[in-house]
């Protein structure tokens, strides 16, 4: 009667690695208990997911290197697996939610989420880039963007550019405070999109700042977005509780793979018992303000306490 936060499946979104093919589950050895799989098994995957309970998922796309240019071209091509993979999902199973992500990283031989031109990233040249990968994802049939890249002004602008082209009901899932963080090491893995050269943090914010968080949030609002993340969500459970006070908009976190992997290597040697302490860090991740998360963990949580 008096517990004051509550968890259930319905609070968790299930992020899900693609790759092109037939009959592919890859292991990713950085991220147990994860896999890439190609479009076929998703399916099948989603579709478990489903039973459990879970209705929200959110898809990165593991591109071949041979289809990365400078310029993230593949993100909006024609024959895009990743465009496929949303048009079919949302064909199988209407009723979830689909979120994307919108960033050059994934597709660009620079593996970074800009345009880089002599080192540095080019922040508004950038942005036409992401308006065209978010209008092919719209076009999918994507529910909500996810646009993961971090510069300047791209949410006011994708909203413009969703808007123009009729996709005035496709949401976007910002992320806002959005730090340049060591724990995205397994994602990186898992994708091949580690940056060739320097790193994330002129785009990117630095874990040392706060206030910054609530700049970020200020625009991201003002600029139309739906919903505000912060990512990653466990070192940082003072900024989800900043903004969740600070705003109307809900907040999303996301716990990110590094997260994960830590307590999954703690579980492997049972130094911890898995159950219980993923159950506490996604119970502390709402305490702190969050209304959902994304986690490795969901189907796993999803599983354990259905039962
Ligand atoms: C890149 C992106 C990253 C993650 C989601 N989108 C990595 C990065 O910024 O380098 C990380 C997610 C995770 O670690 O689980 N646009």
């Amino acid at each position: 009667m008096v517990e004051e936060t509550h968890l259930s499946v319905n609070h968790l979104i299930y992020p899900l690695f693609l790759v092109k093919g037939k009959g592919i589950q890859q292991a990713i050895a950085s991220l147990p208990k994860n896999y890439r799989w190609s479009l076929d098994l998703l399916l099948f995957e989603i579709e478990s997911s489903m039973k459990l309970g879970l209705n929200k998922f959110v898809l990165f796309p593991a591109v071949e290197d041979h289809l990365k240019d400078t310029m993230a071209s593949y993100s909006y091509a024609e024959d895009n697996f990743y465009l496929t993979a949303i048009r079919t999902i949302k064909e199988r199973f209407p009723e979830l939610a689909l979120m994307s992500d919108v960033a050059m990283d994934p597709y660009s031989s620079d593996g970074h989420d800009g345009l880089v031109e002599n080192g540095a990233i080019l922040n508004d040249e950038t942005l036409p880039v992401l308006a065209k990968m978010s209008i092919a994802q719209a076009q999918a049939g994507i529910d909500i963007i996810g646009p993961s890249d971090m510069m300047d002004g791209r949410i006011g602008y994708l909203r413009k550019a969703l808007d123009a082209e009729g996709f005035t009901d496709v949401s976007i899932m910002a992320y806002t405070a959005k730090y340049a963080s060591a724990f995205y090491g397994p994602f990186r893995d898992a994708l091949n999109s580690a940056p060739k050269s320097g790193d994330k943090k002129t785009y990117q914010m630095n874990p040392a700042n706060r206030k910054e968080a609530l700049l970020e949030a200020q625009l991201d609002s003002d600029e139309g977005a739906d919903f505000m993340m912060v990512k990653p969500a466990l070192a940082y459970l003072d900024v989800i509780s900043l903004l969740k006070e600070s705003s109307s908009i809900p907040i999303t976190a996301y716990n990110v793979s590094g997260e994960c992997a830590m307590v999954y290597a703690a579980a492997e040697k049972k130094w911890i018992n898995y159950e219980a302490v993923v159950a506490e860090i996604l119970l502390s991740i709402r305490r702190a303000g969050a209304d959902g998360i994304l986690t490795y963990f969901a189907k796993d949580f999803a599983a354990f306490s259905k039962v």
